[in-house]
């Protein structure tokens, strides 16, 4: 009793103990992830993006879809009956940085790939009001007009490679070939259709 009375009368003494005891806590639960095969080797069928779905990933990031989009099915019956298999983190292992998200304006994405066409998403993307009349995402008809370079393809691919993601010499020295004269919207069309296929079958 004398014990905690002490603590309770020492502000700098409570506020010591009460970051100590939070620290604990929170390296239990997160430590042992690191060391977790199921959290840090990828899914099996998990392939690298194509340089034309990493491009597309970047204007999905340039965008901000993210802002209204979801990337993370999590493991409830509203969610799963709705998206699909929820979410494992060794789907994810090799997205720099992964794009998980948290606002969901629009619905989930994470397993959006091959659910729609890509005429569909091509349609929905220059103006959803033309599949979607009740929509409120924003158009992005400009995807359509710009052209990717590849300026900077290969040296996106050989960073991810640096960060463990296993390109090979050949797909780092064909990236620039492989996008070079597309449009943002064949990449971007590439990157939502691969997205959560490597898990399509335990749906
Ligand atoms: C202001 C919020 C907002 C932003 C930003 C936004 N969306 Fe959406 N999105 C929505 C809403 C709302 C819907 C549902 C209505 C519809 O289908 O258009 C939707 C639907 C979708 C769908 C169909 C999903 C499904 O399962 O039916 C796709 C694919 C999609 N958005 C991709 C994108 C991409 C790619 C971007 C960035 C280029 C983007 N969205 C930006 C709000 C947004």
């Amino acid at each position: 009793m004398k014990q905690h009375e002490v603590i309770e009368k020492n502000v700098g003494l409570m506020a010591l103990l009460m970051v100590l005891a939070v620290s604990i806590g929170g390296l239990v639960q997160i430590v042992p992830l690191f060391f977790q095969q199921e959290t840090t080797q990828p899914v099996d069928g998990l392939k690298p993006y194509t340089a034309l779905q990493l491009e597309g990933r970047d204007i999905f990031i340039r965008e901000g879809c993210v802002g209204c989009h979801s990337q993370m099915i999590r493991p409830f019956r509203a969610e799963t009956e709705r998206y699909g298999h929820y979410s494992v983190a060794g789907e994810s292992v090799w997205d720099h940085p992964f794009l998980w998200g948290s606002k969901r304006t629009g619905p989930d994405l994470a397993r959006v790939g091959g659910r729609y066409s890509d005429d569909w998403h091509r349609a929905h993307l220059y103006n959803p009001r033309n599949v979607v009349p009740e929509s409120k995402m924003p158009a992005y008809p400009w995807l359509v007009e710009n052209r990717l370079d590849g300026e900077h393809t290969a040296a996106k691919l050989q960073a991810m490679h640096t960060l463990g993601v296993p390109y090979s010499d050949a797909d780092i020295e064909g990236a620039v070939a492989s996008v070079k004269g597309k449009t943002e919207m064949d990449a971007l069309v590439a990157y939502l259709q691969v997205l959560g296929t490597s898990l399509k079958n335990k749906r």
